[in-house]
């Protein structure tokens, strides 16, 4: 019998966490005050969205539970640096993050920085150093995917846009073009590499793409809404952020109903590309529902 999925995530985030653990540098390293800044922007905490998804991906393709933790592991590094990255004075200013300081309040500006590049190069570090693929071919695709999608033309590029966008008010293809690359490429990439360290045929990787597509602007359109209707303590982040620092959101342009609505429908898409994997796609369909149903 499957277990249910609290299990399943719980089972996972445990296991993950001690990935993370081991490949970190530790903390007695020198630089010990970088290394020290790096484990606490990456250990405990998050949800693991990203990895989860990664893992479930894999569990769909057949891949090897060790692989896909190096890939989710490198997605979820990168994922951290955005993070001490866009919480820092010169992007959204804010002071706390997964319920604790954020990396410049609790270190200082430069570590945070310096926090930022060197997880971002680890990641890649990881991902050649590891073998994720019997094909090498394969492995350097899958590199050169996580690079678009964390670069000027993914997540950064998203970030970029969106501090442009202070103040004004974008029209909605602008906002979801902002979105897809700021939060929704990372969130494909986690799909897509954890598929890929399996074997994926062209068909499912084409489902599975627009599935990763989907579920991640649905992710940053929930993110917008509960940056509008939950609390600071629930979000382990500062509630109200967007509207302080005019930032334009689904929220702002549509309104809270129609923002959920959105996020409904970008919901039932993704849920419809995995019809044909039938059972085997039971945890990205649980992670698509907790993605839009989340209070967090
Ligand atoms: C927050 O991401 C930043 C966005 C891309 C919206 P998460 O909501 O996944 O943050 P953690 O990892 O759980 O803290
Ligand atoms: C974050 O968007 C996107 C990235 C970190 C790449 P937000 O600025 O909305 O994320 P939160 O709300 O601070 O987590
Ligand atoms: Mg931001
Ligand atoms: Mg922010
Ligand atoms: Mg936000």
């Amino acid at each position: 019998m499957r277990t249910d999925f609290q299990s399943w995530v719980a089972a996972r985030q445990s296991r993950f966490e001690d990935v993370l653990r081991g490949l970190l540098p530790r903390a007695e390293i020198i630089p010990q005050r970088l290394h020290e800044a790096m484990r606490y922007a990456v250990l405990d905490g998050g949800k693991r969205v990203r990895p989860l998804l990664a893992f479930a991906a894999g569990e769909l393709t057949g891949a090897d539970a060790n692989r896909v933790n190096i890939a989710a592991a490198a997605v979820e590094l990168i994922h951290a640096y955005s993070l001490v990255h866009d919480d820092m004075p010169c992007m959204d200013d804010d002071v706390l993050r997964r319920g604790k300081p954020t990396c410049h309040v609790q270190y200082d500006e430069a570590t945070a920085l310096l926090v930022g590049d060197s997880l971002q190069t680890l990641a890649f570090q990881l991902l050649a150093e590891h073998r994720l693929s019997d094909d090498a071919q394969r492995q350097l695709e899958m590199i050169r995917l996580l690079a678009a999608a964390t670069g000027s033309r993914g997540m950064a590029g998203g970030q970029a846009i969106d501090l442009a966008s202070i103040g004004k008010s974008l029209a909605l293809p602008e906002l979801e073009f902002m979105h897809i690359h700021k939060t929704g490429a990372l969130i494909r990439a986690a799909v897509l590499l954890g598929a890929q360290c399996g074997s994926v045929s062209p068909g499912q990787q084409d489902k599975l793409d627009r599935f990763g597509k989907l579920i991640g602007l649905a992710f940053q359109v929930v993110d917008d809404v509960l940056d509008c209707e939950a609390d600071t303590a629930t979000l382990g982040k500062t509630a109200g952020k967007d509207a302080d620092n005019g930032k334009p959101t689904y929220v702002s342009l549509l309104g809270l109903q129609d923002a959920r609505e959105m996020a409904g429908r970008l919901h039932r898409e993704a849920l419809e590309t995995l019809a044909e994997f039938g059972d085997s796609a039971l945890r990205l369909r649980e992670l698509a529902d907790f993605i839009v149903l989340r209070k967090f």
